[in-house]
């Protein structure tokens, strides 16, 4: 996926809740990164149901309750697939 990010939609994004033998499990984070975790799947100290837990869905909450120190952003660089797209504005 380097070099090539892709905008995911709310809808892409809940597709992805799952492991990769059927598709990536995709994970967005604060700065609506996302992330496909499931190449990170097997090496993730909590383990597989953990880290599934937020697949799918804005997991930051619940990585920040368990340990807001860790330096995802690095550990999951080769991991990047887009941002999350901006919803279309209704107002004004
Ligand atoms: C532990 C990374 C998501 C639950 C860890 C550790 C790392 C890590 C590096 C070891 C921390 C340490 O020993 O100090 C990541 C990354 C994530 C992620 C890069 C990216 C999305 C999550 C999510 C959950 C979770 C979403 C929960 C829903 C846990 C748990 C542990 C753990 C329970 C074990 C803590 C312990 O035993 O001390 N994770 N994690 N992680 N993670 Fe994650």
């Amino acid at each position: 996926m380097r070099g090539r990010l892709i905008d995911v939609t709310e809808e892409e994004l809940q597709k992805h809740n799952i492991r990769a033998t059927v598709g990536p499990a995709y994970e967005v984070t604060q700065a609506s990164m996302v992330y496909n975790v499931s190449l990170y799947m097997d090496f993730h100290p909590g383990g597989e149901e953990e880290l599934m837990k937020a697949a799918g869905i804005y997991g930051t909450d619940l990585f920040d309750q368990i340990h807001r120190w860790v330096n995802y952003e690095s550990m999951l660089k080769e991991c990047l697939v887009g941002r999350m797209a901006l919803k279309a504005s209704t107002a004004l």
